[in-house]
């Protein structure tokens, strides 16, 4: 059998698992799946699927081996989640930059279409830094605050902007998303992202606990409807552009999610509001509101979320512990 391959970097995480069932259900292709686990668990039915290789490694590490062709590949292996980051401080931007200019060499190689997994992060934006005069100060040279998730989305950005240079010179074809809060089951819930926490926090009867004053908004986004357009990115002819993928109709205060969730789950847990510069230290940044505008998605993939936010609600609710997963 002649089946084309493609090649997922940290295709055993969160959102990697959904796009390899996807792929698996929608098209004949085999994939390749290279992943270190270092912040998820393996899932035996996908590792072991017939059309599935899958490899434990870092990807920093792997070696292509010879006479491997990928036609398509999609970059998900990253440090990820707002607490999942402060661990690797200092050396996020060699391990994005590095793996980044990896995969594009080996897109190159192959003329493989690359789907490379930015964030939404890279808009970045502290509303207590405007209006200031510059300084020499080396915390205003590059405004936010500088933070551990500064340097995970500036190296993000980074990568965008190398793929979009590497592509003058080079034939590359690529695409870069932007994913705004993606939730869904199994979620790894020690990355600091904000829907499993509040539903462990729920479920447990322990207080909800808010981050600064609960006023930021988010707009989540089903993991499956960020690989259904991730998916139709791939598939099209599309090149050498940027899409953010989120979901506007589901923006929401970070009080309001909390308050609901606590509905939802007939929880008794109280509501309470703490600093996590306190928990986490002064290097964790709770980012401001975070909104996207998604026409030019919708324009050209004709992309249309299906997940209302009360409906990933009430599916967290029912589904419980499957939302929420440990390393
Ligand atoms: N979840 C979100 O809301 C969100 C939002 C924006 C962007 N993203 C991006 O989406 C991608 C996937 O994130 P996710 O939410 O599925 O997180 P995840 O932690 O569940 O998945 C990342 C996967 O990459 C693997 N990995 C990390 N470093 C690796 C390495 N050096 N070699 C091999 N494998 C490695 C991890 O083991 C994990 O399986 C990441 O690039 C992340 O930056 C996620």
């Amino acid at each position: 059998m002649n089946r084309e391959k493609v090649l997922v970097t940290g295709g055993m995480g969160f959102i990697g698992k959904f796009l390899e069932r996807k792929i698996l259900n929608e098209t004949d292709y085999n994939i390749t799946i290279v992943d270190n686990l270092s912040s998820s668990v393996l899932d035996e039915k996908i590792a072991n699927d017939k059309r599935v290789q899958f490899i434990e490694e870092d990807f920093s590490e792997w070696a292509l081996p010879d006479n491997e062709k990928y036609f398509q590949i999609y970059h998900l292996a990253s440090p990820v989640g707002p607490v999942g980051v402060l661990k690797y401080k200092g050396k996020i931007g060699k391990i994005i930059i590095e793996q980044t200019y990896k995969v594009a060499e080996i897109a190159i190689k192959m003329g493989a279409k690359l789907i490379d997994i930015s964030t939404s992060e890279v808009y970045g934006k502290n509303p207590d830094d405007e209006n200031e005069g510059q300084r020499e100060d080396i915390n205003k040279v590059v405004p936010p605050n500088i933070t551990v998730r500064l340097e995970y989305g500036v190296s993000k950005l980074l990568s965008e902007i190398m793929l979009k240079n590497l592509s003058i010179d080079f034939p590359l074809k690529y695409n870069c998303i932007r994913p705004f809060n993606i939730i869904g089951p199994s979620q790894n819930d020690e990355l600091g992202f904000v829907m499993p926490r509040f539903l462990r926090q729920a479920l447990s009867g322990e207080p909800i606990t808010i981050y600064g004053d609960g006023k930021q908004k988010r707009t989540f986004t089903h993991v499956e409807d960020l690989v259904d357009g991730i998916f139709m990115v791939m598939e099209s002819d599309i090149t050498g552009e940027i899409f953010n993928i989120g979901n506007p109709r589901n923006v929401i205060s970070i009080r309001e999610l909390a308050e609901k969730i606590k509905e939802a789950t007939n929880s008794y847990s109280e509501i309470n509001l703490v600093n996590p510069k306190k928990l986490f230290g002064d290097e964790f940044a709770e980012a401001w509101n975070k909104i996207p505008n998604v026409d030019k998605l919708v324009k050209a993939v004709g992309w249309k979320p299906n997940w209302s936010i009360d409906d990933i609600i009430s599916e967290a609710a029912i589904l419980k512990q499957r939302y929420l997963i440990k390393t």
